[in-house]
C-alpha cells in the first residue's frame, strides 16, 4: 500500500481555538479517561473539536488534526522528545532504543535500523513460516473440534515466538514462556505507573513492585543466559539479531554494544516486537467473524495465491487483499493508540501556543475516526486501502507505525508477519466464535480486548491436515 507523498508543509494556513474544559466537563473527562481513555477523547474532540487542553490526572494538550501530528512529528520534531510516561518503562527497558533519547539513540538507532529495512526483511520470511507452522502444529491442528480457545492468548504465543527467533535463531523457544510471563509482569508493574504518574515508586517494596522486580531480575537472567551463548558460539555466524549485534564493532574496532546495552535492545526488541502484532491479528479475526464478505474475499486471494503451500517470497506481493484488511484493522484499532511528547520549547502553529514544558497528547486512535478524512469511519472497509485509492490518503491521518524520526522500527517486519501469519491462518481454519457479542477496546498502552475472544478451530477443509 502507498500512502500520498507527504505534501502538508504546502498546505493552506488555518487556525485552530484551543478548547480548554471547564471543571464540570474535565471532571466527566478524568473519570471517563480513567474507564477507557479512548472512548473519552473520542467523545471530547466530537464535542469540543481537535485541540484540547485538559488538566486531570495532569495538564496535556491533546492533538488529533493531522496537520498537529505533522508538526510534532516531523516539522518540529527535535521540540518533542518522549514525555516522562516512557520513564516508567526504564526499570523494565533501560536505555535501550524504545526509551533513549539523544545520542545514544541516534548510535543504537544507526546500529539496528539494518536489521529492518526493507531490503532486509525478506531474510525472515522463512522465520515467520516456521514459527507459524510450529505454533499451528502445536496448538491449532490438536484444537480442531476441541472447546474454544483464547485467540489473544494464541497470537500473543505466536508472534513472540516469531520475533524470538528472529532474534536468537532455535535457542528461543525453550525460554519463551519464562519470558511471555516476565515481561507481562514487569509490563504491568510499568503500565501503573504510567497511569498513576509515576506511583508507587519503584524503591517502594509493594507486593507488585516486589513481583515486578523478580520478573525483571528473572528476564535479565534469561536473556544473558541466551547473549552468552551466541557469544560462546564457536563460529561467527549472522544467522540471526544476536549473533550480528553481538559482532558489531564501533569506528575504533570495539564492540558497538556492551553487555548492559545488548540485554537491553533484546528486551526493547522482544516487547515492541511481539505484543503489537498479536493485537492486530486478534482484532482481525475478531472482524473478520462479524464480516462475512470480507472473509469470504481474503479466504478466495489466500486460495488462490497460495492453495494449500506456505507463503514464499513472490506471493507476498500477490497477498494485496490480505494486506488491505490489515492495514483497515490497525485504522480502527491502532495497537499503539496515543504517543506523549513534552516541549521543549514554546511553539505555535495554526494558532495554537504550546508553552515550554507542556505535555502532548497525540491521539492516533481519534486521527483514524475523523470524518474529515474518513468517510463513515466506524465501518470496517478494506477498500478505503485499495492501491488505487490508498495514494489519497494524507500520511499524517494514518499514524499505525507513527511517521517521523521515532517512527516504528519495525514497520516492514511486522506487515510482513501480519500478512504471512493471516493468510496461513485463515486459509487453513475457520473459526467460529464462542459468542456473537461485541468486544470492546481495553486501552492500557497497547490497545487490548475488554474480554477474551474465544473461538472454536476448525480446519478450513474438512479432513485435510494443513
Ligand atoms: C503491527 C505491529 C506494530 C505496531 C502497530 C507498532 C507501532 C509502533 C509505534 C506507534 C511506535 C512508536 C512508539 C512511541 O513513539 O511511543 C513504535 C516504535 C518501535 N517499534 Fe513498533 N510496532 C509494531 C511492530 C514492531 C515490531 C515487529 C518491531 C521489532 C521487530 C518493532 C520495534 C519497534 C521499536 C524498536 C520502536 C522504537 C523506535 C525508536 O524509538 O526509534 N515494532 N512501534
Amino acid at each position: 500500500m502507498t500512502i500520498a507523498e507527504d505534501v502538508g508543509e504546502t498546505e493552506a494556513a488555518r487556525t485552530f481555538a484551543i478548547h480548554q474544559l471547564g471543571w464540570v466537563d474535565e471532571l466527566r473527562h478524568f473519570k471517563e479517561m480513567t474507564v477507557n481513555y479512548c472512548d473519552a477523547a473520542m467523545r471530547s474532540h466530537t464535542d469540543h473539536g481537535e485541540v484540547l487542553r485538559t488538566r486531570l490526572p495532569t495538564p496535556v494538550l491533546e492533538f488529533v488534526h493531522p496537520r498537529h501530528m505533522r508538526r510534532v512529528l516531523k516539522t518540529n520534531v527535535l521540540n518533542y522528545p518522549k514525555s516522562e510516561d516512557y520513564v516508567a518503562l526504564r526499570p523494565l527497558l533501560g536505555d535501550g532504543i524504545f526509551v533513549s533519547e539523544g545520542e545514544t539513540w541516534t548510535r543504537q538507532r544507526r546500529l539496528l535500523a539494518p536489521e529492518f529495512r526493507v531490503g532486509a526483511t525478506p531474510r525472515y520470511l522463512p522465520v515467520i513460516v516456521r514459527g507459524v507452522e510450529a505454533f499451528l502444529a502445536e496448538h491449532w491442528e490438536p484444537a480442531v473440534g476441541g472447546p474454544p480457545r483464547d485467540i489473544g492468548h494464541d497470537m500473543m504465543r505466536l508472534t513472540l515466538w516469531v520475533i524470538g527467533d528472529a532474534i536468537f535463531a532455535d535457542d528461543f523457544r525453550q525460554h519463551a514462556d519464562a519470558i511471555g510471563r516476565t515481561l507481562e509482569v514487569s509490563l504491568e508493574q510499568a503500565t501503573t505507573r504510567m497511569i498513576f504518574g509515576g506511583l508507587p515508586p519503584v524503591w517502594l517494596p509493594t507486593p507488585g513492585n516486589l513481583r515486578g522486580r523478580a520478573a525483571q531480575r528473572e528476564l535479565d537472567a534469561i536473556v544473558a543466559g541466551m547473549i552468552a551463548g551466541a557469544r560462546a558460539a564457536t563460529r561467527p555466524s549472522d544467522r540471526d539479531i544476536i549473533s550480528r549485534l553481538v559482532q558489531a564493532r564501533d569506528a575504533e574496532g570495539r564492540p558497538a554494544l556492551d553487555e548492559r546495552e545488548l540485554t537491553d535492545q533484546v528486551k526493547s526488541l522482544i516487547l515492541a516486537g511481539h505484543e503489537t502484532t498479536s493485537l492486530v491479528l486478534t482484532w482481525a479475526l475478531y472482524l473478520l467473524a462479524s464480516h462475512p464478505a470480507v472473509l469470504e474475499r481474503l479466504v478466495d486471494e489466500v486460495t488462490a495465491v497460495l492453495g494449500d503451500r506456505a507463503p514464499g517470497p513472490d506471493d507476498v506481493p500477490r497477498l494485496v487483499y490480505t494486506r488491505m484488511v490489515l492495514s483497515e484493522v490497525m485504522r480502527l484499532y491502532p495497537p499503539v493508540p496515543v504517543v506523549t511528547r513534552r516541549a521543549v520549547a514554546d511553539d505555535e502553529f495554526d494558532g495554537v501556543r504550546v508553552a515550554a514544558g507542556e505535555k502532548v497528547g497525540l491521539f492516533i486512535y481519534v486521527t483514524h475516526r475523523l470524518p474529515e478524512f474518513w468517510s463513515q469511519p466506524e465501518a470496517f472497509d478494506p477498500e478505503r486501502f485499495a492501491p488505487e485509492r490508498a495514494g489519497a490518503i494524507d500520511p499524517f491521518a494514518y499514524l499505525p507505525f507513527l511517521r517521523g524520526r521515532r517512527e516504528c522500527l519495525g514497520e516492514h517486519f511486522a506487515l510482513l508477519e501480519g500478512v504471512v501469519a493471516l493468510a496461513m491462518l485463515v486459509g487453513r481454519y475457520r473459526l467460529v466464535r464462542e459468542d456473537e457479542g461485541p468486544i470492546r477496546t481495553r486501552p492500557i498502552s497497547t490497545l487490548r480486548l475488554a474480554r477474551p475472544l474465544r473461538m472454536r478451530v476448525e480446519r478450513r477443509r474438512p479432513g485435510s491436515a494443513p
